[in-house]
């Protein structure tokens, strides 16, 4: 089963035959909304608005463990998660599809981990996306001549607020690439739950460091994705088939990563 979170602006999969909602209970929560199950191009799939439909789930109150854990028994073993992001770099214009391999976490108010109290694992995200998923999403967007990056930094900011003029300097002097709100603790919490997760971040903005651009708003960021869905359900098209000749083991290892990552004596 192939999983697919949809950002801002993806509330809906295209296309999906058999297409069902169906609410999927998790004891760590609530997940943001029930979960579209159905079948794109002869694979099993199952998709989740972060902010559920409607978008009424701002990004600190999303109960990521509760999304994760809910799509981990849905039979998911891949996620793929569509992000909007702002840009930090002239050469990543709105538009620009970026598959990260790298974040910053420097959100702060989220639960991150499905362990404890009383039991201690200490996962790798050295290397957070799964390289397998990457070159594949990278890969088909180059042949639907959507302009892509592959390989990016994602910064991930608390939020609800944009990040001010010093903020958005400081990310860029770090060297980040792209910044938004949602990607942690995704993929540090699909990384525990050993499951395959690939960000691919679309550009909505370029963030308030660019001074020959109007600041960034939550309208722009919406108009954008409203004309970047297209390329967005272009690549899921093109991306879900190919993910669907997998059946593992990951040569990522994210399939195994709690080999090794346990602390507490059995
Ligand atoms: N999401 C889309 N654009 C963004 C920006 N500039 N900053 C944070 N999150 C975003």
């Amino acid at each position: 089963m192939i999983g697919v979170i949809g950002g801002s602006g993806l509330y809906q999969m295209e296309d999906i035959a058999d297409a069902r909602w169906e609410h999927v209970a998790s004891p760590f929560g609530t997940p943001s909304d029930a979960l579209l199950f159905g079948r794109l191009a002869g694979q099993d799939v199952v998709f989740l608005p972060r902010h559920g439909r409607g978008h009424r789930v701002p990004p600190t109150d999303i109960d990521v463990r509760a999304n994760i854990d809910a799509l981990k028994r849905a039979g998911c073993t891949q996620i793929l998660s569509l992000t909007a992001v702002g840009s930090l770099r002239e050469e990543l214009p709105p538009g620009t599809l970026v598959v990260v391999d790298q974040f910053i976490d420097r959100t702060f108010a989220r639960t991150k981990t499905f362990f404890g109290p009383g039991f201690t694992a200490h996962v790798s995200v050295a290397d957070p996306v799964c390289t397998r998923m990457g070159h594949i999403a990278a890969g088909a967007a180059k042949e639907l001549a959507i302009p892509v990056a592959h390989g990016g930094t994602y910064i991930v900011m608390e939020g609800p607020q944009f990040s001010t003029r010093a903020e958005s300097e400081l990310y860029r002097s770090w060297g980040a690439s792209v910044i938004g709100m949602t990607a942690m603790p995704e993929a540090k919490l699909a990384r525990e739950a050993e499951m395959c997760f690939c960000t691919i971040a679309m550009v909505t903005d370029y963030d308030c460091w660019h001074t020959a651009h109007v600041d960034v708003t939550a309208h722009a960021v919406a108009e954008v994705m409203k004309r970047n869905g297209a390329h967005a359900q272009n690549l899921l098209r093109k991306v879900i088939p190919q993910l669907g000749t997998w059946s593992g083991p990951c040569a990522h290892g994210c399939d195994r990563a709690l080999e090794g990552a346990v602390m507490t004596a059995p």
